[in-house]
């Protein structure tokens, strides 16, 4: 029986560790656990949803797939009814604003450096990542995948409190450009096309952020040695 995993959550279980305790919040299917167990990655797995439909299906599948054993299923909004033994969050396939309001409501505890969050955000990327930053989280990893016509970006995140990030980098970051995937060109590509599509809103609207978003392409079109310096 073969799992049918995603290119963009297999990306996100490359960022879990051997033995890893890991907590997927939102797991819907649970597909990312059973893999991670399956192929001996992670030693245990939280599974949770707030809808109780998707963590029966998890539930299912775990048993179909012979790993439920070392599973938990919680019926939780974000991480509220989840216990706290764990080493690796994921939050996959989900939007910023969820993201930032499951983090937030569990700041107290998991503003904790042993945390290792990995987050794949469906919706706006830059202000997530300066929301992390603000909140004191540092993007230790960052990479790329595709599915179908879209790419998605995959973040490792820690609480480490007193770092940057500037606006562009609130698009591309530094991790994206040390990681160099494959991906890179057409990732920022389409980053850039967003924001001149931004910057042609905000003229015809006479909008005065206007120059925040002229920077923010002059820096991100800077980049553009980096990104396709050494590919022929
Ligand atoms: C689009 S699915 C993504 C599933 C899987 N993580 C993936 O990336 O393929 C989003 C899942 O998150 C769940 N969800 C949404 N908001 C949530 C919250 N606040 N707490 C827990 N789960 C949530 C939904 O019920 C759904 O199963």
């Amino acid at each position: 029986m073969k799992l049918p995993l995603s290119d963009r959550l297999l990306a996100c279980c490359q960022f879990v560790s051997p033995n890893d305790r890991v907590a997927d919040i939102g797991c819907d299917h649970g597909y990312l656990g059973i893999y991670l167990l399956k192929n001996g990655i992670a030693s245990s797995m939280i599974e949770a949803d707030i809808n109780r439909g998707p963590l029966d299906a998890a539930r299912r599948n775990a048993v179909k797939f012979g790993v439920k054993d070392k599973m938990t299923f919680h019926l939780s909004d974000g991480l509220q009814r989840v216990p706290r033994d764990f080493d690796v969050l994921v939050c996959a396939g989900m939007g910023a604003d969820t993201m930032m309001s499951i983090i937030h409501h569990a700041s107290d505890w998991l503003k904790n450096p042993k945390y290792r969050l990995i987050l794949q955000c469906q919706s706006k990327r830059p202000e997530l990542r300066q929301w992390l930053y603000d909140e004191g989280f540092r993007i230790n990893r960052e990479t790329l995948a595709k599915d179908g016509k879209f790419v998605y970006s995959i973040m490792e995140v820690a609480y480490d409190p007193g770092h940057g990030i500037t606006p562009a980098e609130t698009y591309i970051t530094k991790q994206l450009l040390e990681d160099d995937h494959p991906l890179l060109p057409e990732y920022y590509e389409r980053v850039k096309s967003g924001v001149e599509l931004t910057i042609f809103g905000l003229k015809r609207a006479n909008d005065d952020r206007l120059p925040i978003y002229e920077n923010i392409l002059q820096d991100l079109i800077a980049m553009e040695g980096q990104i396709y310096g050494n590919r022929s």
